[in-house]
């Protein structure tokens, strides 16, 4: 009889995390190309010590109480929403993460997201593929540059800073933000969300999402940006009330927007399609073979490292259950 530790993949992932659990662990690994019905997951859940999830598994509770032997849940992302980090505490279960390995990625995301609004290069392309441009005119397809211009970053962590750093070398921008704490980066400016609405040319979001920050970004601050302004959301969709920012677009509140995360994945507003000052990617921030590969290393290290002794993980959350 096999011994070894049960764990289970709830999606298919690079094979270099696959091949670090294969070594330790009997391991599981769903292969279909869809999320898996949660019914599902708790049935594969039933004897394992650890999972490796993706950011539409919902680990809650309810769930945590039918999967007795579940010691880490090990989260393919930085961001752990999806899970309620305090029940799996109550419950010693582990709750892991894989938070630097995709700050370039997303970074690089939110400046081609920048990129694609201001220069209108999406709203060309397609232009291009209906034929239906009209010749090259003095006030045709006018966008923005970004030199010298004023960048608001809300959330001054990893993500946040690496995409200010972007954004002062490329284009010697003037950084803001808003964040709890003091960084010291660069030439940075840490304000309050007010002035930052005001001041910035594009706002970039970089908040993780939790009761404090659903909407935050909803009718009133969206109104408080300048006219010409920018938003770009690689965070996640419900910090930017979708809503509010269909009505900001079509009315014309800010002169554009790139978003990468929606409020009800993986559907959108109906409506944003038709707006043309909308850059949308469909959650891809983090999708690089580069990131994508160390995220599989990451999150197959955080589980083999509350598994077995001897070894430590990467990331985890909660690390009080470990010292138990
Ligand atoms: C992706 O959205 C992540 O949180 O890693």
């Amino acid at each position: 009889m096999d011994s070894r530790k049960k764990v289970f993949v709830t999606r298919e992932i690079p094979e270099a995390g696959l091949k670090m659990l294969e070594q330790h662990f009997d391991l599981k690994v769903r292969r279909e190309d869809s999320p898996i019905p949660r019914d599902k997951l708790i049935e594969e859940l039933k004897d394992c010590d650890g999972v490796l999830t993706i950011l539409t598994d919902k680990m809650d509770a309810e769930l945590m109480d039918q999967v007795p032997n579940l010691k880490v849940i090990s989260n393919f992302a930085v961001g752990y929403d999806n899970i309620q980090v305090p029940q799996a505490t109550q419950r010693g279960i582990a709750v892991g993460n894989t938070p630097e390995v995709l700050t370039q990625s997303t970074a690089e995301h939110a400046l081609a997201l920048i990129m694609s609004v201001a220069k209108r290069t999406n709203e060309g392309d397609m232009v291009m593929r209906e034929d239906s441009f009209p010749g090259w005119g003095p006030m045709y397809m006018l966008g923005t540059e970004l030199e010298g211009k004023t960048v608001g970053i809300i959330g001054y962590g990893r993500i946040g800073q690496k995409l200010g750093e972007m954004m002062e070398k490329a284009f010697d921008c003037k950084i803001i933000y808003m964040d709890h704490s003091e960084k010291s980066t660069g030439g940075a400016r840490k304000v309050e969300l007010d002035e930052l609405l005001r001041e910035s040319d594009i706002v970039s979001v970089h908040v993780p999402l939790n009761e404090n920050t659903r909407h935050f970004i909803g009718e009133k601050e969206l109104k408080m940006m300048k006219k010409s302004a920018y938003l770009i959301n690689t965070a996640r969709g419900p910090v930017v009330d979708e809503e509010a920012l269909l009505k900001a677009l079509q009315e014309g509140t800010i002169r554009g927007a790139g978003i990468d995360v929606f409020e009800k994945e993986p559907r959108r507003l109906a409506g944003l399609e038709k707006c043309k000052n909308l850059v949308m990617t469909p959650h891809t921030a983090s999708a690089t073979w580069e990131a994508r590969t160390k995220m599989s290393e990451v999150a197959a290290q955080n589980i083999i490292g509350v598994l077995i002794e001897g070894q430590a993980p990467v990331s985890i959350l909660n690390q009080e259950v470990l010292a138990k």
